[in-house]
């Protein structure tokens, strides 16, 4: 069914606002979109690409109860991560909105009441749960009680977080609102529901029968759902944050979450292009993809269709390109246990290497089945291929031809069998790259793209340039030439991949780029895309790519940089701590939920406000620090009591190194008696709190005080 497409409207999943964007968002759908939006870019063909925040639903309102604030607070705080994490790793939206804006409220409401008016919706009483004592209906995951399979006594309504069991709130034993504490009633309430029901025929046609060239996962689920039989689904909630359901009567009411939240991508294109939005959408010669994760399957393929179906005149997707999930170390990620590659942590950690992020989750993309992110593989790509191959090369090739020909772009004035052959496997792997970028297989098109960067590796060992330079400054001149020429291959090809180090490679080498860029104006967006009046000079295309003369004899290179430098060994065990980390937190959260764990130690006797008040207690610093030699848990510390300086022995070395110690302010019991320990006079104590899991942390004041100032 090739039909002849103008223009392409990529969407990726509007990410919850409700905490920050990991690793396997990335791997999912945004590393993959982005490399999809840029290669059709440089193939000359106008694109949109559409996202931002999804601010609605449940979990957003029990957050802000959990922090004291209110879901606009944190949802303004997760946008502004989201979004920035996405410009540092080159995710190159041409609008990043959100759901909590004025024209998404405006326009999902008008869509919504235009459904209603058309009678596209049926209405439905049913029995939820409601508080009494709150007056306001609780969503399932405002039910808390006892996990019947696992005796959690903090499992939600909809999922014990312990066992990972699904529930319903009808399983909970001792269920009670989370929100008073109080026992929860069944109460009536109206819902308007979208009959899924009545569009499965039309579902099963449109998915089934014509689009069969659907990734095999996608499809598959597709099916299945399709098989079961579907039901109506409720697109209005009880709850006070969302979209107002604009309705008479429907007070207290606001729309699904699921349902306004695709709507954003039609809003975001409004707000966007608010006068040629509807060629975007409602133009039959546009091709809209969306790409997501698995678990938004049936919400893009069946629900989101069904809607605009339901609407008329918008088109459907072509494709949905959805992947599997990325673990991470083995383990399924998960931002409840913080096991987790934070994207915002990742861009503080390694600076300016977003690429080999984008890289290592592009070879790893979890397109058929579900994969793994490790930082052992992660280091391995980075230095042996991106470092060892793909940099390695550049650098050779610009660096020589700054040192033989002074940074001009020598002759070929003495070709070889080897020049033409080595060029001539580009057009092949160009086509492999199309044909894999086409179908959505980026890892694939990735390895075709390193392969050309191999070709060149190779070909300038083979070649030794350094060699011949020697000898035959004709030769030479030729194969510096051959190796540039690939440079430029390389520019193109890894453009899509690796945009950062391109723009790098391109500033080397003096070229620009044409990918029809990011026009965000109306008209720009109408008319045939244009090679950029303001770009002279060299302007590499994809349709370039295979050229076997993109830099022409005397052209100037700018001075060699480094795209990629190795990541050591202490780096990775600084991430693989990073997790044991907060693996052993997990532990001791969920001893302390399951009531294991230490409580707090009983309260001591009574003692009288005299007996207190003997106790001399007061700030000091740490002014030298070192182990007792032959224990594992003294260190002998020197302190600046305010008073005098003094030896303290303290048994804190199994938590903290003497390094550590070094200048921080503590709290010391001054009047302690003396006591020797092992031969030392310890002339006081140091106050620390002891955890229930036995951990020592010593006492610090919140601002720093002047040493010797009374505590009491
Ligand atoms: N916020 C959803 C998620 O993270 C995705 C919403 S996609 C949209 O799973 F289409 F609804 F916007
Ligand atoms: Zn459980």
């Amino acid at each position: 069914m090739e039909k002849n497409f103008k223009r392409t409207l990529v969407t990726c999943a509007l990410p919850y606002a409700n905490g920050p964007l990991h690793i396997g968002h990335l791997a999912g759908v945004y590393v993959p979109a982005d490399i999809y939006v840029r290669y059709l870019r440089m193939r000359g063909e106008k694109v949109l690409f559409v996202c931002g925040s999804d601010e609605h639903g449940v979990p957003i309102t029990i957050k802000a109860k959990k922090e004291g604030c209110s879901p606009q607070d944190i949802v303004d705080k997760y946008h502004k991560i989201i979004k920035d994490s996405f410009a540092g790793l080159g995710i190159d939206f041409d609008i990043y909105s959100r759901t909590s804006s004025a024209t998404h409220h405006r326009y999902s409401a008008e869509f919504f009441r235009k459904l209603y008016d058309d009678g596209k919706f049926i209405v439905k009483e049913s029995e939820q749960y409601y508080d009494p004592e709150a007056k306001t209906f609780l969503a399932d995951r405002y039910i808390v009680g006892t996990c019947p399979k696992c005796g959690n006594e903090a499992a939600y309504g909809d999922q014990c977080e312990k066992c990972g069991s699904t529930l319903s709130p009808e399983e909970l034993i001792n269920p009670h609102s989370a929100i008073s504490g109080s026992e929860p009633v069944k109460k009536k309430t109206k819902h308007w529901y979208l009959p899924l029901d009545q569009y499965e025929g039309w579902l099963k046609e449109w998915i089934l029968e014509e689009h069969k060239e659907w990734k095999p996962n996608v499809y598959g689920q597709c099916k299945s759902w399709l098989d079961g039989g579907l039901q109506p689904r409720a697109v209005s909630r009880d709850l006070d944050w969302g979209v107002p359901v604009p309705v008479e009567g429907a007070e207290g009411k606001v729309l699904y979450v699921w349902f306004d939240a695709p709507i954003g991508y039609i809003s975001n294109t409004i707000e966007l292009l608010p006068k040629t939005w509807e060629k975007w959408w409602k133009s039959q010669d546009t091709r809209m993809i969306h790409f997501i994760g698995k678990d938004n399957i049936v919400f893009h393929c069946i629900v989101f269709p069904s809607m605009l179906k339901a609407y008329g005149d918008f088109i459907l997707p072509d494709n949905v390109p959805a992947n599997e999930f990325l673990n991470l170390e083995g383990e399924k990620l998960s931002t409840s246990r913080n096991h987790a590659v934070w994207l915002h942590e990742y861009l503080q950690d390694f600076p300016g290497q977003q690429d080999v992020l984008r890289y290592v989750l592009c070879a790893n993309m979890p397109e058929t089945k579900d994969n793994d992110f490790t930082w052992k593989d992660f280091q391995a790509h980075n230095n042996s291929e991106l470092v060892a191959i793909l940099g390695n090369f550049v650098n050779r090739a610009v660096v020589l031809s700054h040192k033989y020909f002074g940074g001009l772009v020598p002759e070929d004035a003495s070709p070889a069998p080897i020049d033409t052959e080595t060029l001539a496997q580009i057009p092949a792997i160009r086509k492999s790259i199309e044909d894999s970028l086409d179908n959505f297989k980026f890892r694939e098109a990735l390895k075709g793209a390193m392969e050309i960067a191999r070709l060149g590796n190779k070909y300038i060992s083979d070649t030794e340039p350094w060699k011949t330079a020697k000898t035959d400054m004709a030769r030479t001149a030729s194969i510096l030439n051959v190796s540039l020429q690939i440079c430029a291959n390389l520019a193109i090809v890894f453009e899509p991949f690796l945009p950062e180090s391109c723009r790098k490679l391109r500033k080397m080498l003096n070229v620009n780029i044409n990918n029809y860029g990011v026009h965000t104006n109306d008209d720009n967006f109408d008319t045939v895309p244009q090679e950029h009046p303001e770009e002279s000079g060299i302007v590499l295309s994809w349709n370039l790519l295979g050229n076997r003369n993109l830099l022409p004899a005397g052209h100037r290179l700018a001075e060699a940089e480094l795209l990629f430098s190795k990541i050591d060994d202490e780096a990775i065990q600084k991430q693989l701590d990073k997790l044991e980390e907060a693996k052993k937190a997990n532990a001791l959260a969920a001893k302390a939920a399951a009531g294991t764990a230490s409580k707090a130690a009983p309260q001591k006797d009574s003692c009288t406000f005299e007996e207190f008040g003997k106790m001399d207690i007061r700030t000091a610093t740490v002014l030298e620090a070192e182990r007792v030699p032959k224990t594992d848990k003294l260190l002998k510390l020197t302190i600046d009591t305010g008073i005098d300086k003094r030896t303290i022995v303290s048994g804190i070395a199994e938590y903290y190194t003497p390094e550590q110690m070094l200048g921080k302010q503590i709290c010391i019991l001054a009047n302690l008696l003396p006591r020797k320990i092992k031969g030392i006079e310890s002339q006081g104590m140091i106050l620390m709190a002891r955890q229930p899991d036995g951990k020592m942390r010593f006492i610090t004041p919140e601002e720093t005080l002047d040493n010797g100032a009374e505590i009491g």
